[in-house]
């Protein structure tokens, strides 16, 4: 029996940064940031948007397509936490209005809880196939300002739900893991911004990707040949083509043209690089965009992912993607969004970045921005309060 992914749906903020007015304010060349780290655009959420509303929002039109009977998991992959305690997949339960026969539990590992959730959710429904799994990953990448990583900062939210037989894309069971103990990248808890050792990151971002991958070539048999598409884990789009070179390297085949690189990867980086760095969403933005856009039909296409949570956490994957899923995909809805988006200026993206969560306990209303189905509305005696638009 085939478990994977039934409907997939991606949701960004409705604003964004372009690298090269970022690059001015900076005095870099804007040439760095669009070609050298791969990136054009940042979404920046306003203050009415948190991680909850941007996985609500991307959760919603999979909960209306597919219905919400049969929901009995709901996992919420995140590494910007609003609560210590609560689950933010119990705020997105009660938007979406889902049954109260459901678990409902938020995961953290870094940038790879959305993978975690996604196995872990296939490893249920496999054990009860009746039962339907919501994934949910949602994040706002945030460094401090003038730092290395800025530019590479985004924010989004990908949904998933994980059935049996599904519609999207069935997994394949076999993956390759590898598992380190590593300070690369940590936010600790009271700071609202990451941490990086951006160098080294990338260095074990590209080192890792090897045990998994050869890990994962044991257990499946396959080889790089064996994937139409690729699609990692991009804190920045530039990474997937040092990614495909690193593999070609380990497996001693010769590096595709620059033609075929770009038709292999291409595809699946075209949202990122809009949107920026996506945290836990990362991967399955990439998903989302090849479905959007790969040139060719997909059907019965093996597509192969990477993903990396610093700390660290990297695995190898695959999947099939279905005949016929293109009646399944929500290409439209996430081509509105992004086209229907507002530049800032720098000025504007300085005093969002600036605006902070009240922490005092009293009576917040937030202005109403352009954005999704639901927003934050305020906070109050410390707890938030989410209203549909
Ligand atoms: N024109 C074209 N290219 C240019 C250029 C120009 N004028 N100037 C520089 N470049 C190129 C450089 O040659 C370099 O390319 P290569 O890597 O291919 O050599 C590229 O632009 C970047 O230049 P630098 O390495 O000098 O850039 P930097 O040090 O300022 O920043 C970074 C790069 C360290 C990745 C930084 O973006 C960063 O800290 N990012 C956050 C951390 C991160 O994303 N880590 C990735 C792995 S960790 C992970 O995956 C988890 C996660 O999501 C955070």
């Amino acid at each position: 029996m085939d478990i994977g992914i039934d409907l997939i749906s991606f949701h960004t903020p409705s604003y964004y940064l372009d690298l090269r007015v970022l690059a001015e304010r900076r005095g870099v060349d804007p040439d760095k940031f669009v070609i050298g780290v791969g990136q054009e655009r940042m979404a920046i959420p306003p203050p009415d948007q948190d991680i909850v509303t941007l996985a609500a929002n991307a959760a919603l039109p999979v909960v209306e397509k597919a219905g919400r009977d049969g929901i009995g998991l709901l996992l919420f992959a995140t590494e910007s936490g609003i609560d210590q305690s609560k689950a933010a997949a119990l705020f997105c339960h009660g938007l979406l209005g889902l049954p109260p026969e459901c678990r409902c539990v938020e995961l953290k590992e870094a940038c790879y809880g959305g993978t975690a959730a996604l196995r872990l959710a296939a490893a249920m429904v496999a054990a009860n196939p009746s039962m339907k799994a919501l994934v949910l990953a949602a994040d706002i990448a945030r460094y401090d300002l003038g730092s290395s990583g800025e530019p590479t900062q985004g924010a989004g939210a990908v949904a998933m739900l994980v059935t049996a037989n599904p519609r999207v894309m069935a997994l394949d069971p076999e993956t390759g893991v590898h598992a380190e103990d590593i300070m690369d990248f940590w936010r600790p808890n009271y700071r609202a911004e990451a941490f990086v050792d951006g160098k080294y990151s990338t260095r074990m971002y590209l080192t890792t990707l090897i045990p998994a991958w050869k890990a994962y070539a044991a257990a499946s048999g396959r080889t790089l040949a064996d994937h139409a598409h690729l699609a990692f884990h991009m804190p920045f789009t530039k990474i997937a083509w040092k990614s495909l070179s690193r593999l070609c390297r380990a497996e001693g085949v010769p590096e595709p043209s620059a033609g075929e690189a770009a038709r292999l990867l291409g595809p699946a980086t075209v949202w990122n690089r809009i949107t920026g760095n996506t945290y836990s969403a990362c991967v399955h933005e990439g998903l989302c965009s090849l479905l959007d856009n790969a040139p060719e039909p997909l059907d019965g296409r093996r597509i192969g992912f990477f993903s990396y949570g610093s700390g660290c956490m990297a695995e190898f994957y695959s999947g099939v993607v279905r005949p016929g899923y293109r009646g399944h995909v929500f290409t439209d809805l996430h081509r509105a969004m992004l086209e229907n988006r507002t530049e800032l200026t720098y000025r504007q993206y300085e005093d969002i970045f600036n605006y902070g969560v009240p922490q005092d306990g009293g009576d917040h209303v937030f202005a109403p921005y352009r954005g999704g189905p639901f927003r934050l509305a305020g906070i109050n005696g410390h707890k938030r309060r989410y209203e549909p638009r």
